[in-house]
């Protein structure tokens, strides 16, 4: 194993897209950000400089972060963010876990523009469990707005409504041809016939989950959240905010004589506005000179487009989520917790909160403010970060450690919603014992609507041990859990009408945020926290914070 460095300097640059040019927050100027790579066992010393006017932090999304959660990066959770011309190094060892992350700011909505690849190869003498493909292709999807994110969601806040939706997804930054005054920003994906592809597909896109799929080509899903799964062919992927795929794409065995278009476009079951546009890549067999001389110049060509299901296509979803397993193999043992110690059920759902006094809002029925919350507690951020509060021991001055294990008013949770949809607001925790296995029952909620919520926990994966569409039923569910190879991952999606139940071992001590990964939900207060407190050994305890630990 090595230490690998890297810096990253916080700036504002001017980007175009859509024929419009505005300055936005970047990692050393690049849209996406850089990538970083390194390989299971490694070290990663980020040195992050902000040179920008806000305030920032970072986050290694999926990262386990064992024994260094200083270094997780949500803002006033594991650190108070980097100020103007601060700098702080995150410093971590990536420890069994190999495949395709990603990272991201982590406060506000800064994360629309700062996101990057983080790519784990397996160890030096270690091998894929897939032949070794020809190269490796990062897909990274995201949104782009005309205006400043940043207003966006502060408007959403202050007003209460919904916030605007972006003017176009991305891949790898590029809106592609289907839009206006776009058709140079297109990302191509120049391939070799007969040969394999290793496309490392990334939802970086702020609000919405996404079908994917590449126009007469079969995808092989062989990763998801950095551990390998069962392989599975598919035509179609959807992927959530926050989820990251590796799939294998094989190319076709001679020069086909056309392109073929790969599409994005978003997966929607709530109400309100969204952006159904689509973003189109090109798959490009490229003309060498070993191609056959009868082969048409790329511009003639045909081109092939395919087929998504559509928008709210919620039994297809149902049906591709079910197709991962774990690999569950003597060398990639599937490690799910056979017994639980602590059992939790959380609703999952929006909400609203009562317009305040001298304020006008245009939340639902024009006199309240959009909320969301599991359990009816809609999580307010503390002023100081939570895991330095919890170090050194000022819990009660700053947080609660009575969060609502489980609905205090249960309803019909896919029925007829309750009269008052109205949320609490606090910053509440659950602290769990080094070492707890924990089994978690995550409800979707029809209040203002059934809505599919990718959900998110740092420091852990987890094993989606049974989902299913209704309302969870305690004594009959349970049975049909798979605890033998279930996928193991870091968000999940909590089905639109349904629930889903998921395991871990609480064995990293910290505070750890669980939220969704839509940023509007999360902006909305559908986030809260687990405190794993430190173990007996040296080895199972918390260190001390880092020197250069930013102060709120
Ligand atoms: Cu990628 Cu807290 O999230």
């Amino acid at each position: 194993p090595v230490t690998r460095h890297y810096k990253f300097d916080i700036i504002l640059k001017n980007v175009t897209r859509l024929c419009r040019t505005k300055s936005i927050v970047t990692v050393n100027g690049k849209f996406p950000g850089p990538r970083i790579v390194a390989r299971e066992g490694d070290r990663v010393l980020l040195t992050v400089v902000n040179h920008v006017p806000n305030n920032i932090s970072l986050h290694w999304h999926g990262i386990r972060q064992l024994q260094s959660g200083w270094a997780d990066g949500p803002s006033y959770i594991t650190q108070c963010p980097i100020q103007t011309n601060q700098s702080y190094v995150y410093n971590f060892t990536i420890t069994g876990q190999r495949g395709t992350l990603f990272w991201h700011a982590h406060i506000s909505w800064l994360r629309a523009t700062l996101y990057g690849p983080l790519i784990i190869l397996p160890k030096h003498n270690d091998s894929y469990p897939f032949a070794k493909p020809h190269e490796e292709v990062p897909i990274m999807f995201g949104e782009w707005w005309n205006v400043d994110p940043e207003a966006v969601i502060s408007e959403a806040l202050r007003t209460g409504n919904g916030p605007n939706v972006s003017d176009a997804y991305t891949i790898n930054g590029l809106p592609g041809p289907l839009y206006n005054c776009s058709r140079k920003d297109t990302f191509r994906l120049k391939v070799e016939p007969g040969k394999t592809y290793l496309l490392r597909l990334i939802n970086a896109a702020v609000n919405d989950e996404l079908f994917f799929s590449i126009a007469n080509h079969t995808l092989t899903t062989v990763e998801a959240d950095a551990v390998y799964v069962k392989p599975f062919k598919t035509n179609v992927l959807l992927i959530a905010p926050g989820q990251t795929t590796s799939v294998l794409l094989k190319t076709k065995p001679h020069y086909p004589n056309a392109t073929f278009l790969m599409l994005a476009r978003p997966y929607f079951t709530g109400m309100g506005t969204f952006d159904n546009s689509t973003v189109a890549g090109i798959l490009e067999y490229s003309t060498t000179l070993s191609s056959p001389s009868s082969s048409i110049p790329v511009r003639n060509r045909p081109l092939f487009r395919p087929v998504l299901p559509r928008i709210g296509d919620i039994l297809f979803v149902e049906n591709f989520n079910s197709k991962f397993r774990s690999l569950a193999s003597a060398k990639f043992p599937a490690k799910v917790p056979q017994t639980v110690e602590k059992r939790f059920f959380f609703t999952v759902g929006q909400g609203t909160i009562p317009c305040p006094k001298n304020q006008t809002c245009q939340g639902p029925n024009n006199r309240t403010k959009f909320a969301a919350s599991f359990n009816n507690m809609s999580f307010v951020l503390p002023s100081i970060a939570l895991l330095q509060t919890h170090f050194f021991g000022q819990y009660s001055e700053f947080y609660s450690t009575d969060f609502p294990t489980f609905p205090l008013h249960p309803f019909n949770y896919t029925g007829t919603p309750p009269n008052n949809t109205n949320v609490r607001n606090g910053t509440k925790v659950v602290v769990l014992p080094f070492n707890t296995s924990v089994e978690l029952v995550m409800q979707d909620t029809s209040i203002l609507g059934c809505e599919s919520h990718p959900l998110h926990l740092h420091g852990f994966n987890f094993f989606v041990v049974g989902q299913g569409f209704g309302n969870f039923d305690a004594n009959r569910d349970p049975s049909s859990f798979n605890i033998v190879n279930p996928v193991e991952r870091n968000t999940v999606g909590v089905p639109s009408g349904g629930w889903v139940a998921i395991r871990f071992l609480a064995d990293n001590p910290g505070v750890w945020l669980m939220h969704c990964h839509f940023d509007i939900h999360l902006s909305w207060g559908l986030r809260m926290a687990w405190i794993v407190q430190d173990g007996k050994l040296p080895n199972q305890k918390l260190p001390p914070p880092p020197s250069d630990l930013p102060k709120c």
